[in-house]
């Protein structure tokens, strides 16, 4: 029973809050920076007293947005893996955009990630998929360094056959004197 009530009271007042994910996959490239970007509901002509934005990657926490409008404190936490790569941009937050700034991808980074908002007139979350794919440029550079290497071996059997070309000439000169 009050189960139920608790049910329809959350429906009544959270049934309208929503967030949404304004693309439901990205495919990025190892190394590169991709900004993912939900949308959540704004009540116009009113500010919320708090606004939690908790986005997470697969159950390891990449960004806590803690930000109360009106007392504009604002608190970050966030996994070591993450540290120095998230940029969020604040000024969106206003306008209901939670736009997160994922810098110098690796191929772990890949996975799903949700942001989860919380506010006085209601919560909700949403998910999106990440493909971050395994640099281009590493299989490119390979042939030039192979190209390196012949041109070192060369080298080295070019200075061997001069060096015995020199004692060879060395041997006749003395064997003759
Ligand atoms: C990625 O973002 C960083 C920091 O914002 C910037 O310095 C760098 O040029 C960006 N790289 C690419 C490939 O966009
Ligand atoms: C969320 O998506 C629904 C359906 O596309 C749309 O009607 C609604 O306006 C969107 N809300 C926000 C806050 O983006
Ligand atoms: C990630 O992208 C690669 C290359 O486009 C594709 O082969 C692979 O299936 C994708 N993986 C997922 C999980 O979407």
């Amino acid at each position: 029973m009050i189960c139920r009530i608790l049910l329809s009271l959350s429906s009544c007042v959270f049934g309208s809050f929503v967030v949404n994910v304004t693309q439901t996959s990205y495919q990025a490239e190892e190394n590169h920076n991709i900004t993912l970007e939900w949308t959540f509901t704004v009540e116009t002509g009113r500010s919320p007293t708090y606004l939690i934005i908790y986005c997470e990657l697969s159950e390891q926490s990449i960004s806590v947005l803690d930000y109360v409008r009106d007392g504009a404190e604002v608190s970050e936490s966030q996994d070591e893996k993450f540290s120095g790569r998230v940029q969020s941009d604040r000024d969106a937050l206003r306008e209901g955009r939670i736009r997160l700034q994922l810098c110098r991808l690796r191929t772990e980074d890949s996975g799903q990630y949700r942001c989860q908002v919380n506010t006085d007139y209601g919560f909700s979350s949403a998910s999106c998929r990440l493909n971050v794919t395994a640099a281009a440029d590493q299989r490119s550079t390979s042939p030039p360094q192979e190209e390196r290497e012949d041109w070192k071996n060369i080298l080295i059997v070019l200075t061997a056959a001069a060096l015995v070309l020199a004692l060879l000439c060395c041997a006749l000169y003395f064997g003759s004197c």
